[in-house]
């Protein structure tokens, strides 16, 4: 059917299944599906070695045991549970650990540049929380490519889908879902950037890999693109995001810039310091100490900042310190961070300490799945036809309340693998198109693209970002009230009037920047309401979401996913899902709530 939309075409596209993003999760998941000959669209915003996986620095994780004796994916589990706050589904993060040897092993063959230990094995580091038997010692578990981990895989897999001959749409903005009245998914709408033509892509699997929204906040390690566009789709589609309260703050982005220093820097030895140079974590952590798991260090920094021992002039920031380390290490295991610490904070890290402040990360909310990556909506766990999510766009949930470092890039590969190994199953080649199809619904993707280009306001789209990353600084940080929440309530609500005035001052379709950031504003502002009213909602204090109204865990009321969908008027609709409380199979036992101390 030709179709077209303000007097302009719109060109359709057949395909078995369509991928919306290209950073390693989507990647994988394309991978595997070209590789079982499913007719794929690969649909990226951006080049896909652009994509935000490229900036992952210390590793994935995985219980090769190279670097320690005795290590076993039920310690992962464990920790990974531990470091979930209990949130975590424990049947995902089994899933999760146990595959992740054979995962890194597939890397390794797929040819992942990992750095080498004496004896040529993958070299693999300590980071936060990582232990053996349930934190007796030090687990050395993140398996490293020096400090550029995210890098090599990333190009790696995009060789791989060369090679599979995966089929890529670079530089498309993809719109909105394409939904049927029974509420299944179709496909994407979208814009190609470099033309400015209007796209309607169909598939019979939609797998939504669009990463996290760090961008909502004014102080991210995140790339300028990671603006959650596949989350926001979601809650335009109606459906609930999950756990949204849950924003990872890393402890040490380079003070001023945001700029990720890994923590691969203190799993080679670097540790952090205060106005007094007291190392200020032997206090809150007393057995991992720096190597605490990132929540504790992040608020710990925030503590000593708050009564008075920070750093520098305005006394606000801690320092990191690799100046001790032998310049060889630092030269060979942690070449990136320390170009990117003398590009922006001047320092030579082998002379001098880095100045670092808690930086937002990483979100462990997302959309609601279950193991394979696909889409649920309720807390019945109805499957969405049609429609999957993996990587930090999806709610598995592995990470629960707070999620370990090195398990994102693992969580990426074994859910993209599980997504396409799902959509096989699902899905044969070439499978016939229906001749009736949701024309009508997929409409409102073009309608939102030129309401918002011919929108008669005066504002431009910075400054209302601008606006909203603010709010989301001061209002939904590393420490919570009720109070400072609902002001943040009623500021979203200024954001939003804001959104309406915003004029886009360029008015071609071709490569318009201006038309592309607002529409990913919109996305930003959506899912920020949701994350604050979540936020509000949750009165207890788990993992990343830390409240001084209601400082304790509580496991009576809140082993509980919440769901929060966004209904047109603005408002919030709230449900909730319970944590699983069983794992998989019996090859590892639940692990009960018990308290969280490192
Ligand atoms: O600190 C880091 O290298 C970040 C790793 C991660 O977020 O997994």
């Amino acid at each position: 059917m030709t179709d077209s939309y303000n007097g302009k075409e719109i060109i359709d596209h057949d395909y078995d299944v369509l991928v919306i993003g290209a950073g390693g999760a989507g990647l994988r998941a394309t991978l595997g599906m070209c590789a079982k000959n499913l007719k794929t669209a690969c649909i990226s915003k951006v080049f896909p070695t652009r994509s935000h996986t490229v900036a992952a620095q210390g590793g994935i994780s995985a219980a090769l045991g190279n670097m320690t004796d005795g290590d076993d994916w039920r310690y992962h589990f464990y920790d990974t549970v531990k470091g979930g706050d209990w949130l975590g589904d424990q049947d995902a993060i089994e899933y999760m650990c146990k595959h992740a040897k054979d995962a890194v092993i597939e890397l390794e063959h797929y040819g992942v540049p990992f750095s080498r230990n004496e004896k040529g094995e993958i070299y693999q580091r300590a980071f936060g929380g990582h232990t053996l038997n349930q934190g007796e010692s030090i687990a050395k578990r993140a398996c490293a490519a020096a400090d550029r981990t995210g890098h090599a895989i990333l190009h790696t897999l995009y060789q791989q889908c060369l090679k599979h001959k995966a089929e890529f749409y670079v530089e498309y903005f993809v719109l909105d879902l394409i939904m049927d009245d029974k509420g299944a998914c179709h496909g994407v709408t979208a814009l190609c950037m470099e033309d400015g033509s209007l796209h309607r892509f169909w598939g019979h699997q939609t797998i939504l890999a669009t990463g996290g929204y760090g961008r909502a906040f004014l102080s991210c390690t995140s790339a300028h693109t990671c603006t959650g566009d596949g989350n926001a789709m979601v809650l335009r589609a109606g459906l609930p995001l999950s756990d949204m309260e849950f924003i990872q703050f890393h402890p040490t982005g380079i003070y001023g810039s945001g700029c990720l220093m890994s923590e691969a820097a203190r799993g080679e030895g670097g540790y952090l310091t205060n106005s007094k140079g007291e190392r200020f974590m032997e206090k809150y952590a007393p057995h991992a100490k720096d190597l605490a798991s990132r929540d504790v260090v992040s608020r710990a920094i925030t503590i000593e900042v708050m009564e008075g021992r920070g750093v520098g002039e305005k006394k606000d920031h801690a320092l990191l310190h690799l100046e001790h380390l032998d310049p060889k290490i630092i030269a060979e295991r942690l070449p990136g961070i320390s170009e990117t610490a003398r590009i922006f904070s001047g320092v030579d890290t082998t002379k001098a300490p880095i100045p670092v402040i808690p930086t937002v990360h990483y979100n462990m909310g997302g959309i609601a799945t279950n193991y394979h990556g696909e889409v649920l909506k309720d807390k019945k766990k109805t499957i969405v036809k049609g429609l999957m999510a993996i990587g930090e766009a999806a709610c598995v949930s592995v990470h629960g309340a707070n999620r370990l470092g090195t398990n994102s890039l693992l969580d990426i590969v074994v859910f993209g693998r599980a997504a396409a190994i799902r959509t096989c199953a699902l899905i044969e080649p070439n499978t016939e198109h229906a001749v009736d199809r949701p024309y009508e619904q997929s409409m409102k993707g073009f309608k939102r693209l030129f309401k918002i280009k011919d929108n008669k306001g005066s504002l431009k789209t910075s400054e209302v970002r601008l606006q909203l990353q603010n709010t989301m600084h001061a209002h939904c940080s590393v420490f919570r009230t009720e109070n400072v929440m609902l002001q943040g309530v009623e500021k979203l609500k200024d954001v939003t009037n804001a959104y309406k005035d915003i004029k886009i001052y360029d008015q071609s379709l071709i490569w318009n920047t201006d038309l592309i950031e607002a529409l990913e504003l919109e996305n930003l502002i959506q899912q920020s309401v949701v994350t604050l009213h979540s936020a509000l909602n949750r009165q207890e204090s788990r993992g990343a979401h830390s409240r001084d109204d209601y400082k304790d865990r509580d496991d009576k009321k809140w082993m509980t996913h919440t769901l929060c969908a966004l209904n047109e008027d603005g408002s919030v609709t709230l449900s909730y899902r319970p944590v699983m409380a069983k794992t998989l199979t019996d090859e590892v036992d639940y692990i009960e709530p018990k308290e969280r101390i490192y």
